[in-house]
C-alpha cells in the first residue's frame, strides 16, 4: 500500500536565482532525497543596454538608474562628448552592470554591437516659449542618424526613445528602420512615461492617496494637447468637479512647459524624465525576461485610431508588443480630448515621415 511506501513527506522550496523544489520522504524506513531543478527558468539579467545621449541631462541620471538595476548586465553608454567620465564614474558603483564609454561618430557603432535595448534621450532640451516641434530642426537629424546605427548594429533591439518632438522621432525611427527592412513595429516605443508619472503624481496629491498605489492611463501623444489623462480609468477610481478636471488636465499636459520654465533657461525635465525613462527600460526587461501582466502606455505604431501612431496601455511581452490594449471605455470629455488632438498628431507624423523620405 502507498502508505507504506511512502508515509512522510516533507517539502520544502527554496528560492534561488532558480527555483528549487526539494522533496524529503521516508520509504521503509530509508530517507530519500529528490531535488528538482523546475518551476521557472533564472531570469537572465544579462540585457545590454544602451544610452545614446548618455551624457546629456537626462542620459546621465537615466544611466546612473540603468547601472542600479540587476536587470542590466552590460550598459554601453555614447555619446558625442564626455562619455569616458560617465562611463569611469558610473563604473565605480558596486553593482554588476558592466559600463563602456563610447565617443564620437567613429565609436557609434561599436556601442550599438549586441544591444538587446536602446535607449535615446539624445538631442537638445527646450529653451522657455518653445514648443516641442521647435526642437524638430535638430532632434530630427539627431534621431535619424541614430536610427540608421540600430538598423545596421542591432535592429532586433528594442528601441525606447526620449528625443523630442516623440511625436515625430517615432515616424523618423520607423521609417529609418523600413529603409533598412529591419522594422519592427512591435519594438520601436515612444516612451510616454513621465505623463503617467506626473498624472499619478498630480491625482495623488489632490486626493491625499500614496502615488505608489495610483495609476492613471496617458493616452495620445507626447505634446501640449496630444496628451490625453485618463482620469476615468483612473485606479483608484477618483472623481473630480468638472472645472477641476479640466485644470488637472491641463496641467498634466503642460507639465513639460512648467519644469522648462521654472528651469528659466537651462533646459526641461531631466531627473523625472530619467526616472520615467528607467521605470520604461525596466518594465520592458521585466517583460523580455518572460514576466506576465506588464502593461505600459507607449506611443507606438497602432490602428487604434485614424492617427498612425497613437499612445495607448501596451501589454509587453518577450518580443514587444504583445497586445495593444486599446483607448478602453472613454467619458465625454476624454473623446473631446482624443478629437482635438487627431489633427496635430497627423501632422506631427507627417512631418516625420517626410523628412525620412527627403533625406539624402
Ligand atoms: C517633458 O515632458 C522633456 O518632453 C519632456 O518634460
Amino acid at each position: 500500500m502507498r502508505s507504506n511506501v511512502i508515509y512522510r513527506i516533507f517539502i520544502f522550496i527554496r528560492l534561488f536565482s532558480t527555483c528549487r523544489l526539494q522533496c524529503f520522504y521516508v520509504c521503509r524506513g530509508q530517507p530519500y532525497e529528490i531535488v528538482c531543478e523546475i518551476v521557472s527558468s533564472p531570469p537572465q539579467n544579462n540585457a545590454k543596454v544602451a544610452v545614446l545621449g548618455a551624457s546629456g541631462g537626462i542620459g546621465q541620471p537615466l544611466s546612473l538608474l540603468l547601472k542600479n538595476s540587476p536587470l542590466v548586465g552590460e550598459l554601453s553608454l555614447f555619446d558625442i562628448a564626455h562619455t569616458p567620465g560617465v562611463a569611469a564614474d558610473l563604473s565605480h558603483i558596486e553593482t554588476r552592470a558592466h559600463v563602456t564609454g563610447y565617443m564620437g561618430p567613429d565609436q557609434l557603432d561599436a556601442a550599438l554591437k549586441g544591444c538587446n535595448v536602446v535607449v535615446i534621450p539624445a538631442g537638445v532640451p527646450r529653451k522657455p516659449g518653445m514648443t516641442r516641434d521647435d526642437l524638430f530642426n535638430t532632434n530630427a537629424t539627431i534621431v535619424a542618424t541614430l536610427a540608421d546605427a540600430v538598423a545596421r548594429n542591432c535592429p532586433e533591439a528594442m528601441i525606447c526613445i526620449i528625443a523630442n518632438p516623440v511625436n515625430s522621432t517615432i515616424p523618423i525611427t520607423s521609417e529609418v528602420m523600413k529603409k533598412y527592412g529591419v522594422y519592427n513595429p512591435n519594438r520601436v516605443f515612444g516612451v510616454t512615461t513621465l505623463d503617467i508619472v506626473r498624472a499619478n503624481a498630480f491625482v495623488a496629491e489632490l486626493k491625499g492617496l500614496d502615488p505608489a498605489r495610483v495609476n492613471v492611463p496617458v493616452i495620445g501623444g507626447h505634446a501640449g494637447k496630444t496628451i490625453i489623462p485618463l482620469i476615468s480609468q483612473a485606479t483608484p477610481k477618483v472623481e473630480f468637479p468638472a472645472d477641476q478636471l479640466s485644470a488637472l488636465t491641463a496641467r498634466i499636459q503642460d507639465a513639460g512647459t512648467e519644469v522648462v520654465k521654472a528651469k528659466a533657461g537651462a533646459g526641461s525635465a531631466t531627473l523625472s524624465m530619467a526616472y520615467a525613462g528607467a521605470r520604461f527600460t525596466f518594465s520592458v526587461l521585466d517583460a523580455m525576461n518572460g514576466k506576465d501582466g506588464v502593461v505600459e502606455c507607449a506611443y507606438v505604431r497602432s490602428e487604434e485610431t485614424e492617427c498612425k501612431y497613437f499612445s495607448t496601455p501596451l501589454l509587453l511581452g518577450k518580443h514587444g508588443i504583445e497586445k495593444n490594449l486599446g483607448l478602453g471605455k472613454l467619458s465625454a470629455f476624454e473623446e473631446n480630448l482624443v478629437a482635438d488632438a487627431i489633427g496635430e498628431l497627423k501632422g506631427s507624423i507627417k512631418k516625420g515621415e517626410d523628412f525620412v523620405a527627403n533625406m539624402k
